[in-house]
């Protein structure tokens, strides 16, 4: 005898409409493997009289969230409205309520995630975010779960699918930023307001969510240090190639001891790394654990059905679960002993400059480098420019940030003026 789950969404716009169909399409297959059955009681959305394409059974669509909430008989509460508000309340009130919450809300959890536990392990309920980050990929549960056994150093992310898109054409077809995402959005690829995405505050809320579980310690949102991609020229992008650098906005997390990093930037990795080939909209992680070595995990991190498999697993998991289980680190945001933000990173950095074309001039820029303990690795001078200027390229060794950033303020403009500066990791 089939275990009957009542549920309800809210919100269902793409997610949740493959949410829907994933549910109804797979029913038998789900059943089968697992004897249980769900019964969607009711949907809240905005207009009910929307056309959706789906045929809900009369009286499952409404536009009262209490309609949800307020149901004695849903166990399970499911979340595709998105952003902070009125989710996040909504959420808080499910849970408080008792019902089991499963959503792909990453800013809810970014933000919020203290108060979201909180409330489900007063009442019991359970709460569950596999879709919140990377869409399918199962990094939230092998992090939880899979991988306990480690002391996890670093991750590397491409978590943000319309970036990696955007990135990906402009270093195939030499292509400008504003040129492909206009492409991007006209193909329906890029969100017409673009900005969380393109800015890195998508991939920052998704950052501070694997940190916090990779590290067992609440990495906060505002610790994550975010650059997008809205700057990144074509010429750089061509450059790093030449050199054998292949540039991905990387969401990177680093633990020392106590001591943590988090930073979303624009980042050179060398070609031969497995996230050089991660290409278009496609997410990947890639971790260092001290017994597992290193792993990467790649999949689809948007899309109605990529983003509903993740879903329908959690929502298996929860209605399956005998008992919820919570993160064990203290989920406060000042907790007692806490993780502490290292804002003076280490990393390699490219930096391209147009520099006057006379004796000197390097031994200007290695020397007053050298000054700041910033050693070079390589560099490239290209062609010269129409006033005669010449494009130096440098790669350097490990630097710290500040020292990095205390150098190039000291080089002299009339030798050399700096054009970009972008990280690089190996
Ligand atoms: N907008 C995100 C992306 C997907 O482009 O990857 C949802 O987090």
């Amino acid at each position: 005898m089939s275990k009957i789950i009542k549920i309800g969404f809210l919100g269902c716009g793409n997610v949740g409409g493959g949410v829907w169909r994933l549910i109804n399409d797979f029913a038998g297959d789900i059943e089968h493997r697992t004897g249980l059955r769900f019964d969607v009681r009711k949907v809240l959305v905005r207009n009910v009289n929307k056309a959706r394409g789906i045929d809900f059974p009369e009286g499952v669509l409404t536009d009262n969230v209490e309609a949800v909430l307020g149901d004695p008989e849903i166990d399970i509460v499911l979340e595709f409205l998105g952003g902070e508000k009125p989710a996040c309340d909504y959420l808080l009130e499910a849970l408080r309520r008792g019902k089991t919450v499963v959503t792909a809300n990453k800013v809810a959890f970014a933000l919020h995630w203290h108060e979201l536990q909180q409330a489900a392990q007063e009442s019991g309920a359970g709460l569950y975010y596999e879709a919140a980050v990377c869409g399918a990929i199962p990094i939230i549960h092998t992090l939880n779960e899979s991988l306990q056994a480690n002391r996890i150093s670093y991750i590397y992310g491409i978590v943000n699918g319309t970036t990696n898109y955007i990135l990906t054409r402009m270093s195939r077809e030499g292509a400008e930023y504003a040129n492909v995402l206009a492409d991007a959005q006209k193909l329906g690829l890029a969100e017409p307001d673009p900005s969380s995405d393109v800015e890195g505050l998508d991939a920052a809320y998704k950052l501070s969510i694997l940190a916090s579980l990779a590290f067992h310690g609440r990495v906060p949102f505002e610790n994550v240090h975010v650059e997008g991609i809205t700057g990144i020229k074509a010429e750089d992008i061509r450059c790093g190639q030449e050199l054998g650098y292949t540039l991905k906005l990387l969401a990177i997390a680093k633990r020392d001891g106590l001591q943590v990093e988090t930073r979303v930037h624009p980042t050179f990795i060398p070609d031969s790394h497995p996230l050089a080939n991660v290409n278009d909209a496609f997410n990947a992680v890639f971790l260092r654990g001290h017994a597992c070595g290193d792993m990467m995990f790649m999949g689809r991190g948007a899309g109605d059905l990529p983003t509903a498999s993740a879903i329908v697993s959690d929502l298996v998991r929860a209605a399956s679960a005998q008992k919820h289980i919570y993160p064990t680190f203290d989920n406060t945001l000042h907790p007692s002993v806490a993780l502490e933000n290292n804002t003076d990173w280490q990393s390699a950095f490219y930096v391209r400059m147009l520099a006057v074309d006379k004796p000197g001039v390097l031994g200007h820029v290695s020397q007053t480098f050298a000054r700041y303990n910033v050693s070079i690795r390589a560099m490239q001078q290209k062609h010269a420019a129409a006033d005669g200027r010449v494009t130096l390229v440098f790669i350097t060794h490990q630097a710290g940030e500040k020292a990095m950033h205390q150098a190039l303020k000291a080089l002299d403009a009339n030798f050399a003026s700096v054009e970009s500066v972008l990280r690089v990791e190996s």
